[in-house]
């Protein structure tokens, strides 16, 4: 098989390598690698050495967005040969957490994500895996299923909003979202199959990402979050920026649930009127929290997020598909980038 690896922070190592087929012992389902999304995290695994090779090696294979065909199954496995598929991040611990399934909880740090830390991705012509970490993709869904990973990302962040907007009164009406990225479109997406009115703050005044979000029948703005005449309920925040962080827990209205999904590379301070901010939150029940991953039930509600989408629309999001022989072309983004791909096939 092929696979697209790098020796994490050694950009200039990216490449196509020969390797045999994965063996058995890896899990009993084979899948043949068709496309694999590339996202912020594989650029910071590629050029800023986020990323941990198995142990043992130098190179990580990419590939954490993944789509597949399956070549082989054992007949009990709950896959056929033909399925669809995309294959889970990541592998649980010891902990209690993981040990419950809830590997995106994990409370010690020590889980492994496959094409991120500790285990070869799915970026390859061929890999295997354990039916556990497998999901099947509605077939109908054809490459638009390589959005099932990004898709489940965003499918907890919202789980765990309607969770804790649920503690007390909660009839969220209108949502914030930061960023209008593929994750930040993906985002705005389930508001809006949440009937939520959905307001995109972006850098960018014209081109695909604005078009994306007005075809969502969101409402897209260049106005800095302070001047946004709002006070969402719910606010997904997706750039990780400092301020923008900050900007977002402020803005937010009464009983407001903010998610926290963006992490971002540049740790420079940013002052920040935190005993004003604390004032807010407490005198408004107001709520911020993290969300990183995903547990399997949130790839069960991405599939049907996207078996819900306007197929169009997803389509949209792919803007760019590279050939495996040029793979390291879908590690640079251009303005009028969505999501990327890399065709393993081609
Ligand atoms: C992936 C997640 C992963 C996170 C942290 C993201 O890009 O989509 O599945 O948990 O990076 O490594």
């Amino acid at each position: 098989m092929r696979a697209v690896s790098v020796v994490p922070g050694r950009p200039e190592t990216a490449t196509v390598e020969e390797r045999p087929d994965p063996a058995p012992a890896e899990g009993a389902i084979l899948v043949d690698g068709l496309l694999m999304g590339v996202c912020g995290t594989d650029v910071e695994i590629a050029k800023d050495g986020y990323g941990v090779p198995p142990s043992g090696g130098r190179t990580l294979v990419l590939g954490h967005e993944s789509l597949g065909r399956v070549r082989e199954a054992p007949p009990d496995s709950g896959f056929a040969a033909g399925d669809l598929v995309a294959g889970v991040v990541r592998r649980p611990d010891g902990c209690a957490a993981c040990q419950d399934d809830q590997w995106d909880m994990c409370l010690t740090g020590d889980y492994v994500e496959r094409g991120i830390k500790g285990a070869d991705g799915y970026g390859a012509t061929a890999w295997r895996t354990d039916p556990k970490f497998l999901v099947k993709l509605d077939p109908t869904l054809g490459d638009l299923g390589v959005l099932l990973e990004p898709t489940s990302v965003v499918a907890k962040a919202w789980e765990q909003v309607d969770r804790i907007g649920r503690r007390a009164y909660w009839a969220p009406r209108t949502a914030l979202v930061t960023g209008p990225g593929p994750i930040g479109q993906l985002a705005a997406l389930l508001g809006i199959q949440r009937g939520l009115d959905v307001t995109v703050v972006g850098r960018s005044p014209d081109g695909i990402k604005p078009e994306l979000i007005r075809a969502l029948g969101a409402t897209y703005t260049t106005q800095k979050v302070p001047e946004l005449d709002l006070r969402p309920d719910v606010v997904i925040e997706c750039t990780g920026v400092g301020q923008l962080v900050y900007d977002c827990v402020e803005k937010a209205g009464p009983n407001a649930v903010v998610a926290l999904v963006g992490i971002e590379a540049d740790e420079s301070t940013v002052p920040a009127a935190l005993t004003k901010l604390n004032k807010e939150m407490v005198l408004e029940n107001k709520v911020a929290f993290g969300s990183v991953n995903a547990a399997l039930r949130h790839y069960a509600q991405a599939a049907d997020a996207l078996a819900n989408a306007d197929r169009d629309w997803l389509g949209r999001l792919i803007t760019r598909r590279v050939p495996l022989a040029s793979w390291t072309d879908a590690l640079g983004k251009g303005r009028d980038d969505v999501k990327v791909v890399v065709d393993l096939q081609a």
